[in-house]
């Protein structure tokens, strides 16, 4: 039986803690929601893993998360899901679903000398989904791209309270400076939810200041647009945080420190 509610539940969806950089943007829009953030930790990190294994496991863990919490709204809040099985899992859900893509088409109207970095996951940087938005929105402009190995994971230490390995921060700088054409980046697309939460450690180890771009007040508005008439006018409440399993001690005691009232841990039907 589905618990009674009052207000829209909102899932937010990603391969770790990187959701919970979609989830500030949320708070800090005030929408009047619900807000319930899953994990999928027995899976963490998605951008090294195999698409095959991807397509099968996204969809299957978004839905037992949706059957979970009686969600009205998912977030897919992973730009290496979205980038992939944005469509796979709009064909199985029956609710709106907002994926999170690189945000190409801001970082195409804020930039002056017309060079981007794109930093994202080794995955999201070679999709052909990445390649559209890049042909359909940044004409004209020079995109340098850079999969970043260990950033997404660097971010999860600094939530549990370690300190994260610093070559990590200076590499994925060094990848996008160090290319041909690096010199005149102003614009820097953070193309994985993870990488706003290590903005400030990003920003140390580059050589000069940029313009940083993310998704999250896009998803806040997109997402404040399709529940229109149904927010409640209080703030977010972060309801539960729901992860897979595995290593996700950490995790559970992140999203409880966070202000999540309570934690679970999703059971989920896959071999993956
Ligand atoms: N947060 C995810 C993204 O937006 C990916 C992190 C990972 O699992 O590699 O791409």
């Amino acid at each position: 039986m589905k618990p009674l509610k009052n207000r829209p539940h909102v899932l937010v969806f990603d391969s770790g803690l990187g959701g919970l950089s979609v989830v500030n943007a949320i708070v800090n829009a005030r929408l009047g929601v619900d807000l319930f953030h899953l994990a999928d930790t027995a899976f963490f990190p998605y951008g090294e893993k195999a698409d095959g294994d991807l397509i099968i496991r996204v969809p299957r863990v978004i839905r037992a998360g949706i059957e979970a919490v009686s969600a009205d709204l998912v977030i897919i809040a992973c730009n290496t899901a979205s980038t992939l099985a944005l469509d796979v899992v709009r064909g199985q859900v029956d609710i709106p679903v907002v994926g999170v893509v690189p945000a190409i088409k801001p970082a195409a109207a804020k930039t002056q000398t017309g060079t981007i970095g794109l930093l994202a996951t080794p995955k999201t940087v070679t999709r052909p989904y990445t390649d559209q938005l890049i042909t359909q929105f940044a004409k004209g402009n020079t995109v340098l791209r850079h999969g970043a190995v260990g950033l997404a994971g660097a971010a999860e230490a600094k939530l549990a309270g370690e300190t994260p390995d610093p070559s990590i921060f200076k590499a994925s700088m060094a990848g996008i400076f160090n290319q041909e054409g690096g010199e005149t980046v102003d614009v820097i697309v953070l193309a994985c939810t993870h990488y706003p939460l290590v903005q400030a450690e990003l920003e140390a180890w580059a050589p000069r200041p940029v313009t940083w771009v993310d998704s999250g007040e896009a998803i806040a508005r997109r997402t404040a647009f399709l529940l229109e008439g149904q927010l409640d006018a209080d703030a977010p409440v972060l309801r539960t945080g729901l992860t897979t399993g595995g290593k996700d001690e950490a995790t559970r005691r992140v999203l409880s420190d966070f202000g999540f009232q309570s934690t679970q841990v999703l059971s989920v039907k896959s071999q993956l």
